[in-house]
């Protein structure tokens, strides 16, 4: 069973916060979302695997950790996800990125996807899927199915609102990929957005609306 994980570090809750109020604007909201991005990346990296380099410091010769960065790839959901991609990067400079285009058909919410282009080697790679908002979990759901036909074998999933709902149909499906969250909140409404949330993700940081 995946395991979910609850990265409520203070100040994680107090950058949501901000990105919660609705009077917060999109240049914030961005750059909230980026620095959350960054401290959830710390959790999401916990375990990944070391290699072991030879180097000399001003001192003598020694045998040095260095992160397998190459092996990493950052899968955004478009649009929303982009915007937790920047702050991983800065985190791991050399992770590469692909990109799952889907979108929630207003009124059944399932899924539709538009787009999907992977790294070549996306087989060998642990993959960090992003989407801020886990809601129903379809789309969730749907970029890891895409994600593993196309060889994907060792996934996370990085969101930064979920409800149990979406957790526990992604944690069905996908019972292979943990699930990393800032915030675990209430539930839907009836038209399938979180409850309390932050408003549609997407239009907020593209202020689309
Ligand atoms: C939002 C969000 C997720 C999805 C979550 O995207 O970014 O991808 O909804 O809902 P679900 O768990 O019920 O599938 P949206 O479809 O609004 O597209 P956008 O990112 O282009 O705004
Ligand atoms: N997508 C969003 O952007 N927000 C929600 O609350 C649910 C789905």
């Amino acid at each position: 069973m995946s395991q979910l994980h609850l990265i409520n570090h203070p100040m994680i809750q107090h950058k949501l916060t901000i990105m919660r109020d609705k009077e917060t604007g999109s240049k914030d909201f961005r750059q909230l979302l980026k620095e959350i991005s960054l401290l959830m990346g710390y959790e999401v990296t916990r375990d990944i695997p070391l290699d072991e380099i030879e180097i000399e410091t001003p001192i003598c010769r020694m045998t040095a950790k260095q992160v397998s960065g190459r092996k990493l790839a950052i899968v955004p959901i478009l649009r929303a996800g982009l915007g937790m991609v920047e702050g991983l990067l800065e985190l791991v400079p050399v992770a590469k990125v692909g990109h799952i285009g889907l979108y929630r058909n207003e009124e059944t919410h399932m899924p539709v996807e538009y787009f999907c282009k992977l790294p070549e080697d996306i087989d060998d790679r642990l993959v960090i899927v992003t989407d801020p908002m886990l809601a129903t979990g379809g789309s969730a759901c749907d970029a890891l199915a895409a994600l593993k036909k196309r060889g994907c074998t060792n996934a996370r999933l990085m969101c930064l609102v979920g409800v149990p709902e979406g957790v526990e149909r992604v944690q069905r499906e996908h019972p292979d990929v943990d699930i990393y969250l800032a915030a675990l909140d209430s539930h839907l409404n009836e038209a399938a957005y979180i409850v309390p949330g932050l408003g549609d993700a997407g239009d907020r940081i593209f202020g689309t609306k």
